[in-house]
């Protein structure tokens, strides 16, 4: 039955229903709410610290994925992926109060459901805890683990410091021995000369275990006690809360007074001595570039005996800690775990980007295509889209511009992009299932079924790369 259509005008609204329609609104949000809606202005911008990393700041990123993915399954690493968040007293337990990560810039909140959790500072809590939890203890040792992501820390921005920065981490558990801690940092140096940063030193200490970090620490209390007055105000706190931080203040007159201090390595056990000892020699073996550095105690509570971080020694004196880690014998146990000592180290990538970038190191060059699809008309943009999934699918990387209709901008676009080849499908060439191939170089062209594409593009794809001047 044909339907009787309506041709509907727009009426005037009257002024009286608008009132009325207000009013009844006006009713709803205040039953609804009780509140006046006032809409806060949206801040185009992260929070302090944290940042977009664009496409285009992309290629030393892309490197340094691309070298850790080679890297960290060729010395046995297994990936690990461990939640963001944890329950907050993970992290204080394993870092320890009196830590500037636990004190200053854990981000710590309860959830809704009155849970208190943080935001990861570090990696290693987590992991620690994964390793207990999953009882990796029955894995033949050592278990060597590798994970990345994003970590936050409440900390002052600066270049190179964020509130939110990213690290990868490789830790080894289940061996005690210093050939591990060579091992570890002949990853680390490895890792660095594949991204190109030939320039670095690793600085190195051992902390001691804590039967004999207990007699250093009064032995540093008494000598930093008769010195208090040269102390700045926040290490003067740190004498009561963790004396060994003073000696990686960096305070011009906290750095004087550190220089005479008792140093660790003087007083190491016999056993923590001889586990120093090795570590140097193996490092001498593999004529690693270190130096012995006894004011570095690193900020984290968790580490026994080696310590070190990865400086970059660049021309102009300035020292970036690029990574750093260390032992860290007692944490799975002093987390109910069996005694289990362990070993490892973060990398902080953003700091390795900046490097890269300053030294001029090769960056990724993502494959650029060398075949575009242009089409025109919408049977052969159906056409074009089922070629461009054909090609794709046989590994042939096409570049496309789908949404546009106009084929002299899609041509434009091809230039562009520098490609070699177009092929190009009309609706006369949909409709007789064959294409235009454009020689984009010579210009010439010439039409074929549709069945011989992948091998005209084949034939194109294994002449050398030919490099076309793009138009701008
Ligand atoms: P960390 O030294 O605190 O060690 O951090 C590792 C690296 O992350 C630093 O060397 C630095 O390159 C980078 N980093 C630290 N804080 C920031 C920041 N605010 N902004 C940018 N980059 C930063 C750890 O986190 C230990 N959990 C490493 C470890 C793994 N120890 C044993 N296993």
């Amino acid at each position: 039955m044909a339907r009787k259509v309506v041709k509907k005008t727009a009426q005037p609204v009257k002024k009286s229903v608008i009132k009325k329609v207000k009013t009844s609104l006006k009713k709803v949000a205040s039953k609804s709410t009780k509140k006046k809606i006032v809409l806060e202005p949206i801040m185009m911008q992260p929070p302090r610290g944290m940042r977009d990393i664009l496409p285009g700041e992309q290629e030393y990123w892309n490197r340094i994925r691309m070298v850790l993915d080679k890297e960290y399954p060729k010395y046995g690493f297994g990936r690990i992926d461990i939640p963001a968040v944890e329950y907050s007293n993970l992290f204080v337990r394993s870092i320890g109060e009196g830590t500037d990560v636990i004190d200053k810039e854990m981000y710590s909140f309860l959830t809704k459901g009155k849970d208190k959790v943080a935001l990861r500072p570090e990696m290693t809590a987590g992991i620690a805890r994964a390793y207990i939890q999953h009882g990796m203890n029955v894995l033949s040792k050592p278990v060597k683990l590798f994970s990345t992501g994003p970590v936050y820390r409440y900390d002052r921005p600066q270049e190179g410091r964020y509130r939110e920065h990213f690290q990868a981490n490789f830790d080894i558990l289940g061996e005690e021995d210093a050939v591990l801690d060579a091992q570890i940092i002949q990853l680390a140096h490895r890792i660095m000369g594949n991204l190109g940063i030939k320039d670095i030193q690793f600085q190195i200490n051992s902390i001691g275990c804590p039967c004999c970090r207990k007699e250093y620490i009064e032995m540093l209390i008494s000598y930093f006690d008769s010195k208090k007055k040269k102390l700045c105000k926040t290490c003067k706190a740190r004498l009561k809360t963790n004396p060994l931080r003073i000696l990686d203040c960096k305070e011009d007159k906290c750095v004087q007074v550190s220089a005479t201090a008792p140093q660790t390595v003087d007083h190491l056990c016999d056993p923590c001595r001889d586990h120093f000892k090795d570590l140097l020699e193996y490092l001498d073996e593999l004529e690693l570039p270190y130096a012995i550095n006894p004011q570095l105690v690193r900020g984290l509570d968790y580490y026994t005996r080696t310590v070190f971080e990865i400086w970059s020694v660049g021309e102009e004196g300035k020292k970036r800690s690029l990574g750093g880690g260390g032992r860290y014998d007692k944490l799975i146990e002093n987390l109910g775990g069996e005694p289990t000592p362990a070993i490892g180290f973060a990398l902080g990538l953003d700091r390795l980007a900046m490097e890269m970038k300053r030294i001029k190191a090769k960056s990724y060059e993502s494959p650029k295509p060398r075949i575009f699809i242009a089409q025109l008309g919408s049977l052969a943009k159906k056409k074009s889209l089922r070629l461009f999934a054909n090609l794709e699918k046989e590994g042939i990387l096409i570049a496309e511009s789908f949404g546009r209709g106009s084929l002299k901008s899609q041509l434009r676009s091809a230039n562009r992009l520098g490609v070699e080849m177009t092929i190009i499908i009309g609706q006369k060439e949909a409709l007789d299932e064959t294409v235009i191939i454009k020689n984009m170089v010579t210009g010439t062209q010439e039409t074929i079924p549709q069945e011989k594409v992948l091998n005209a593009v084949k034939k194109t794809l294994k002449t050398k790369p030919m490099i076309i001047r793009k138009k701008k």
